[in-house]
């Protein structure tokens, strides 16, 4: 019979884009894809570390499948991500979790047939974990989630080490795939239908900059000459491809070139995603960002300046160590300033390791969920006015799929990124339509087909 398996992704799009991947391993070695993990004979949990709730909600994943493992010889349980490149978390799985079958980390993904196979056949405790990468591995199978939008990663890994974050930890230094064979993969994906494509990395726009990785692009010494403007002026020429978006982007890297690239290409969605992560420049400095609040506010207006239609959107933390209601009073006053599109917001979590980790001067809980609070409503109140302002307008978007809420209804996105859902043909999927937009709500936008 044919063997199944699941797997359950945390955290950022990179990990989507990574358990793509493992899905495409699992399917060439013959399994395939069931929706229920207890009962399938490969299970796969792909974490997230950059916030505590991530670490929580692994082992309470973990913990439900140890029953079915036990009752069910044979049953593969794997865990890989983010989590696994902390020895905390090696070292509470050896002791509280030594059923697990198999734990690698985010830099040997590309081995895991290998490892998979090793885990089975020694039924034994498998724990490989790289402490750093190598170049980007190239040529692995995938099962993309989705046929007509596609996730493309084109560098991984950070250099900026803000104070609170730890990525940098555990995706290492910044890696780029060299140009022409992220080109190829869009290429080939466009000859198989894709319309959109989402290019991935921890800090798009410093593509191609960090040579010190030996095997990884670096715009100063290989061929040709692209820094991220450059490969997206590039991406922009491919026959097909009708919609191109990227994340994320630190402000410190975004370049005029790159700004002039909402203003010039056809494809580019006019969108960003722009972390501000404080409004405060003291805050902003103690957070290692590079950039302050006016820095951060001149390149909003040269993105304005440029493409005044553009949709912004941000990652904003409330209640870094020493942030005090002043400092918090300019985070709400530059999202008033800015009048984001959207934002996630986050309150600051404790990440051993990190020096932001070591500070005496943590904000108490309850101010943190005050603050936060106070910064939802805010970001509520000026999307609900952003909202509105499509009502009645014409937008055009790509048919992605059925809605998640009424599965009658088919679904897709603007080009400034916003859901909309609408009655229609399910042969529409896959269709870039025009849409008039006939009901507009804080979180939802309702839309008729024209034409
Ligand atoms: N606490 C809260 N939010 C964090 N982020 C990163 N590290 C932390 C942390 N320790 C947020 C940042 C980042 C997003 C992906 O997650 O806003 O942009
Ligand atoms: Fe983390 Fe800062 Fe790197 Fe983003 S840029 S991954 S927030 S260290």
């Amino acid at each position: 019979m044919n063997k199944t398996y699941h797997i359950i992704t945390f955290g950022c799009q990179m990990n989507e884009r990574d358990s793509e991947t493992l899905a495409g391993f699992l399917e060439e070695m013959g399994y395939t894809y069931t929706e229920d993990p207890k009962t399938a004979d490969a299970v796969i949990i792909n974490t997230c570390s950059v916030r505590e709730n991530a670490d929580k909600k692994f082992f309470g994943v973990l913990g439900q499948l140890k029953n079915p493992h036990e009752q069910r010889p044979g049953m593969m349980v794997c865990v890989c991500g983010c989590m696994m490149q902390q020895q905390r978390i090696i070292d509470t799985l050896k002791a509280k979790y030594s059923w697990v079958d198999l734990v690698f980390g985010t830099h040997n993904m590309s081995e895991f047939p290998r490892l998979f196979q090793n885990a089975s056949e020694q039924k034994a405790h498998l724990v490989d974990v790289w402490q750093d990468g190598k170049a980007l591995a190239e040529g692995l199978p995938a099962r993309r989630a989705y046929s007509y939008k596609a996730f493309v990663n084109i560098m991984q890994g950070c250099n900026n080490f803000c104070s609170y974050c730890i990525v940098p930890y555990t995706r290492g230094r910044e890696r780029s795939r060299h140009p022409e064979a992220i080109l190829n993969e869009i290429r080939r994906l466009a000859a198989e239908g894709c319309k959109e494509i989402m290019l991935l990395g921890q800090n798009v726009n410093s593509y191609g900059r960090a040579g010190q990785i030996e095997g990884g692009y670096c715009f100063e010494k290989d061929e040709p000459h692209w820094d991220f403007a450059g490969l997206l002026r590039a991406i922009d020429q491919i026959e097909g491809i009708e919609r191109v978006r990227f994340m994320t982007s630190h402000p410190k890297d975004l370049s005029d070139d790159l700004i002039a690239c909402f203003g010039d290409l056809k494809h580019l969605c006019r969108q960003i995603h722009l972390p501000v992560q404080a409004g405060s420049s003291k805050v902003l400095k103690e957070m290692n960002r590079v950039y302050d609040r006016q820095q951060y506010l001149e390149r909003v207006r040269a993105l304005r300046a440029a493409c005044p239609s553009i949709a912004i959107s941000t990652d904003i933390i409330v209640g870094f160590p020493g942030e005090t209601e002043e400092d918090f009073e300019e985070t709400l006053s530059l999202v008033e300033e800015v009048r984001y599109d959207s934002a996630f917001t986050f309150i600051y979590s404790v990440r051993e390791g990190t020096p932001a980790a070591a500070r005496e001067d943590q904000v108490p809980e309850e101010v943190k969920h005050r603050r936060f609070n106070r910064l939802l409503e805010t970001m509520h109140r000026i999307q609900e006015e952003k909202s509105l302002q499509y009502q009645d307008t014409v937008q055009r978007i790509l048919i992605e799929g059925f809605s998640k809420t009424d599965d009658t209804m088919l679904t897709g996105h603007t080009e400034s990124g916003r859901v909309v859902d609408l009655p229609g043909d399910p042969s529409l999927i896959g269709q870039m339509v025009d849409v008039k937009i006939v009901k507009a709500q804080t979180f939802s936008l309702y839309g008729k087909l024209l034409g």
